[in-house]
């Protein structure tokens, strides 16, 4: 079977089987989305890119917009930004504030909301949130190669008017004095930053620059790359990470969105789309293409 051949029969499987999981609730614009839906787009280290499904509709990125704001903390003000976020798994929901008490104020990871927080009040040091957003969107644009890529003001809107958790995270990060702007401004800015919308094609060409495909834009030094994929492999997935080590073998960023970039270094960059979530909040019929498709490849890293 081609590789095209593949995708298309998986494609084919997921919507047979049907078992799609639940949209994320808590933001009401995601929560009116049909969960019945899948797509996949797969760039390759020749250049190509091969999709099956709904590869060329626009979906909120949510969490996999923290893989690329750490990447623009990095480039802006490099290793102090760990004095303020830490890098170990967290064994804990996305959303949780458990460990932040116990922890002083500093979060286990930059993929967990707490971490994100802080990630996007440090790019806004200095500077509007209009500036950082656009610094943000624009890393989009220029890693994928592709001006059409945007901001869904009313998911943004959405996730403001209901996201008491974040409010009250960011509200205890103020509290331990690791966060330097307004909680509102901070938010502001991350639920905008969360409400990027982007195609699966869009995503795993931004994604090529992390897998280090030779036609990726070199925007990202060769060290930053091996400390984004170990991060994404320990805590893209949340208290759902080990699970996907286990399942997949290879690094990965899922978002509520029901979004899944996955990196095959060297080898491929994948992004997967599928709004229904499972217990992790991470996309079910997603993680489960995620493992076929490296099952049939051969892609684990281990
Ligand atoms: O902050 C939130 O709750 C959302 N904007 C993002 C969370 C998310 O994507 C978790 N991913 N599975």
């Amino acid at each position: 079977m081609t590789f095209t051949a593949f995708l298309g029969a998986l494609d084919a499987e997921i919507r047979e089987r049907a078992d799609w999981g639940d949209v994320a609730s808590y933001i009401p614009e995601l929560a009116r989305i049909d969960p019945a839906q899948f797509g996949i787009a797969v760039a390759l280290a020749d250049g190509t890119m091969l999709t099956a499904g709904d590869a060329e509709q626009r979906f909120s990125i949510q969490s996999i917009s923290k893989v690329f704001a750490l990447a623009c903390v990095l480039g802006r003000i490099g290793e102090q930004i760990w004095t303020r976020v830490g890098r170990e798994p967290s064994g804990a929901r996305f959303d949780s504030i458990l460990l932040l008490e116990r922890e002083h104020g500093r979060p286990r990871n930059p993929f967990i909301n707490a971490g994100a927080i802080v990630t996007t009040d440090e790019m806004l040091a200095g500077r509007t949130p209009k500036d950082a957003l656009s610094e943000i969107v624009g890393f989009l644009r220029t890693a994928a190669e592709d001006d059409d890529i945007h901001i869904d003001k009313a998911v943004a809107k959405s996730e403001a008017e209901t996201g008491f958790r974040n409010v009250a995270l960011a509200n205890y990060l103020m509290s331990f004095g690791n966060l330097r702007n307004p909680p509102e401004m901070t938010l502001g800015t991350y639920f905008h930053q969360c409400a990027i919308e982007m195609t699966c094609v869009q995503l795993a060409r931004a994604g090529r620059m992390i897998a280090s495909l030779p036609d990726a834009p070199r925007i990202l030094s060769a060290q930053k790359i091996r400390r984004l994929n170990a991060l994404m492999m320990l805590c893209g997935h949340y208290d759902g990470s080990g699970d996907f080590a286990f399942r997949v073998g290879l690094p990965g960023k899922s978002g509520v969105g029901g979004g899944l970039l996955m990196i095959a270094p060297g080898v491929a960059s994948v992004a997967i789309w599928s709004p229904g979530l499972n217990v992790y909040g991470n996309s079910k019929m997603g993680t489960y293409a995620a493992e076929r498709l490296v099952q049939e490849m051969g892609w684990s890293v281990f």
